[in-house]
């Protein structure tokens, strides 16, 4: 069965903090004794964990289904990022209260980020939960199943400072069988002021490359076309080959010390195959290096498409939110970025309006940027105060909620406007597409991207998923390109 993605595309404020992005475990029937069922809600990040605990408990005797009816063990992969997010898992968790009326055997887990911010609380405060487990300790996962099996409420919200998971093979999930998400590094050390990852997800720490070009060489040898190599700040990604030893181990072998950065693993996974696209996410302002911009330049098959959320377009709300650079700074890497990779190099970014004291020309600051880079897509979002967070120590959510919703309002219609200029710059012109499937509106045409990341939809003549195919692109809206495959 196919999986079920809910709303992909944003349109109005209203709908995009009423939807997240929601994943469901597929059917999978080798005949194990237990069904397990996990719907995952929030970020990249999360969807790949999920595939991460979904190869845990396989071994475990655990199938996966679509169908929560069909499951022995229902878990809710969740986000804490907005308080809308948290709100959608109450609402699901109320649901699945019924259905275990009906079912007392069922257990019913909540993992992730929500699950590591609250801990124990959720289980008083949400009396159907069982089990509670944070982003460290799935591994953990098949002892608090027995523990709920033997009649205990089960909890693990240990994070840790070395867990990448870097052994585990990931069950794909969401997968079309092309594209792929490679998880490189965990947690943050940002801090930024608005922002619970920090608390949710612990401290940063990069994974072994060589378990991430081995994953990429696998999964190209099963077929996939492309990767995205996933973490909170990419650029940040520092690997030693002494980072395991400890003490005077670590300092008398120093010298053969071995150090791999982000443009390094870049390069490494981009030389898998030249028929291997890869991409990456996030990267930070702050920390995003020329050295990566050419290596994106040298490999053909690095995509050039860079996600650099800016957050705000003013240099006073950018020092409360705590990201460490101010307009000029941003500007200037995206300066590099058209001088180094070019105009066509696709760019998106996030966006809050109505963070703390934010006042109408520090808002009109967020547009003008706009107006100056052109990003091709943004994710745009009202503040949302998050508990524990700098942000809520120190300052006050002082934005009425219309005023929020009237500024970002006013950035999405810029946004709209500019991701249609941005398409009509692709007019008339051949982009190479990976075909990922067909179109989501019909069955005659089929879609992939080009290498900035953009829709591509055209006929779909003799062609298949996982091609590389030539397009000429002849009409566009915001959100897609048209057109046809030229030889
Ligand atoms: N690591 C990424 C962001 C991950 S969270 C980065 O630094 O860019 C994804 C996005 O959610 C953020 O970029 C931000 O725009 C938004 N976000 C995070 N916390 C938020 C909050 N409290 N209210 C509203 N939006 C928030
Ligand atoms: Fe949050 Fe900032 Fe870390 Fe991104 S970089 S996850 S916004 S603290
Ligand atoms: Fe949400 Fe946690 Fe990702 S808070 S955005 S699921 S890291």
């Amino acid at each position: 069965m196919e999986n079920l993605i809910k709303n992909i595309d944003i349109i109005n404020p209203e709908e995009q903090e009423a939807c997240e992005v929601v994943k469901i475990s597929k059917d999978q029937n080798t005949g194990k004794n237990r069904k397990l069922y996990i719907e995952s809600y929030g970020c990249q990040m999360n969807f790949s964990d999920s595939e991460i605990v979904t190869s845990i408990m396989e071994k475990e005797g655990f199938d996966t289904t679509s169908d929560f009816n069909d499951a022995d063990v229902i878990f809710l992969n969740t986000c804490s990022i907005r308080e809308k997010a948290e709100q959608t898992v109450r609402n699901r968790l109320n649901h699945f209260n019924k259905v275990k009326k009906e079912k007392p055997a069922l257990t019913v887990g909540v993992l992730g980020c929500m699950a590591e911010r609250l801990k124990t609380k959720l289980l008083e405060e949400e009396k159907i939960v069982d089990l509670v487990a944070g982003p460290d300790s799935y591994r953990d996962l098949p002892n608090l199943v027995k523990e709920v099996d033997n009649g205990e409420k089960a909890v693990n919200t240990f994070l840790s400072r070395e867990e990448t998971y870097a052994d585990i093979s990931p069950v794909r999930l969401n997968s079309n069988g092309i594209t792929a998400f490679i998880s490189i590094m965990r947690g943050c050390d940002n801090m930024c002021s608005f922002c619970v990852v920090p608390f949710t997800r612990g401290r940063e720490r990069s994974r072994d490359p060589h378990s991430i070009v081995n994953e990429a060489r696998d999964l190209f040898q099963q077929g996939y076309r492309e990767v995205t190599l996933l973490g909170q700040n990419v650029d940040s990604y520092k690997w030693s080959s002494n980072q395991d030893l400890k003490g005077k181990a670590q300092i008398e072998r120093a010298g053969e010390t071995n150090v791999v950065n982000f443009a390094n693993l870049l390069e490494m996974v981009a030389k898998v195959d030249p028929l291997l696209r890869v991409r990456f996410s996030t990267s930070h302002p702050k920390d995003i290096t020329d050295e990566v911009l050419h290596t994106m330049k040298k490999y053909e098959n690095i995509c050039k498409y860079i996600h650099l959320p800016v957050q705000s377009g003013n240099s006073r709300v950018l020092e409360l939110m705590n990201r460490t650079y101010d307009r000029a700074w941003y500007l200037n890497r995206v300066e590099a970025i058209r001088n180094i990779l070019g105009e066509a190099c696709g760019i998106s970014s996030d966006m809050i309006t109505g963070f703390c004291t934010e006042t109408e020309d520090e808002h009109q600051d967020t547009l003008s940027l706009m107006d100056l880079v052109k990003y091709d897509f943004s994710y745009m979002f009202f503040y949302s105060e998050r508990p524990g967070t700098l942000a809520a120590k120190k300052y006050q959510d002082d934005i009425p909620l219309e005023t929020k919703k009237r500024r970002l309002q006013e950035i999405i219609d810029r946004q709209q406007a500019h991701s249609l200029e941005r398409n009509q710059k692709d007019l008339n012109k051949v982009h190479e597409v990976l075909i990922e499937g067909y179109s989501k509106r019909s069955k005659e045409h089929l879609q992939g991207r080009n290498t900035a990341n953009k829709v591509v939809i055209f006929p779909k003549g003799k062609f298949k998923k996982g091609d590389y195919v030539n397009v000429m692109v002849n009409d566009c809206s915001a959100a897609t390109l048209f057109g046809e495959v030229v030889v």
